[in-house]
């Protein structure tokens, strides 16, 4: 049975930095002691023996620069598994246009993971695939710890709606893995509707299948802002 990711890489880390305006790299090569995050998010997969195929969605101008850096002294069985493409305009179609081309059986699994997520662990994605096969769709999420609110946006800024009972909420994460069936319908149902998700979890949910969640961590952070760069140091330096 296959077990394939899917990285999405091609957006532009605009929380980060002024990249979109200046051209420069996004977020996801921005180097922890010396190594690109992207490079260290895909090497977590590469390492996993389950895992059978490395799809990573870039923007066309960067597929180049990642080629390079993978050419540069990467373990070939670190690349061996990788296929780079381009993506496209929102996580979404970065995703969709990685799922084209996906040679799998209805019960193979996919799994989609932050580009920016480096500190992913083999015992999650082993967890998330178990949990895949068994339910058909499972993500990896962590317990909230802060008091979540609902607000309404103003002019002068937020007001609070309602305190939502955090006991109900879940944070989610990546991997998020899935049986390609399921994917692939619950792709075809959103394209068909207009459909744009921030998760691929939440075009699954409205196609009415179930979705476990299984353990993530509060290490498996994903790097957004320069303060998670600062934390994503830190914890690079120590082993994983
Ligand atoms: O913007 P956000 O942080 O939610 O992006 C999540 C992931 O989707 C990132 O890994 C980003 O590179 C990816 N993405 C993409 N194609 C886009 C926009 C975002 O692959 N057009």
């Amino acid at each position: 049975m296959k077990v394939i990711v899917i990285i999405p890489a091609a957006g532009l880390g605009t929380r980060m930095s002024t990249a979109a305006r200046k051209h420069t790299p996004s977020k996801q090569f921005a180097e922890l002691q010396g190594v690109p995050i992207l490079l260290r998010t895909m090497s977590r997969f590469a390492e996993t023996p389950e895992i059978t195929q490395i799809r990573i969605a870039l923007r066309k101008s960067e597929i180049p620069l990642f080629q390079d850096i993978l050419s540069k002294g990467t373990p070939e069985t670190l690349t061996k598994k990788t296929v780079l493409l381009e993506g496209g305009d929102n996580r979404q179609q970065s995703v969709a246009n990685a799922m084209t081309g996906v040679e799998a059986a209805e019960d193979d699994i996919v799994l989609v993971h932050d580009a920016v997520r480096p500190f992913v662990t083999s015992r999650m994605i082993h967890d998330v695939v178990e949990a895949a096969r068994r339910y058909g769709a499972a993500i990896v999420g962590v317990p909230a710890v802060d008091t979540i609110k609902q607000v309404e946006r103003t002019a002068e800024g937020a007001l609070i709606k309602a305190t939502i009972p955090r006991e109900k909420i879940v944070m989610a994460q990546t991997p998020q893995g899935f049986r390609y069936s399921v994917l692939r319908k619950a792709f075809d149902e959103a394209a068909a509707d207009g459909f744009i998700g921030t998760d691929e979890a939440s075009l699954v949910e409205r196609s009415g299948q179930p979705v476990a969640v299984v353990m993530g961590s509060a290490q498996n952070i994903k790097i957004t802002t320069p303060a998670d760069l600062e934390l994503a140091e830190f914890y690079s330096q120590r082993k994983p």
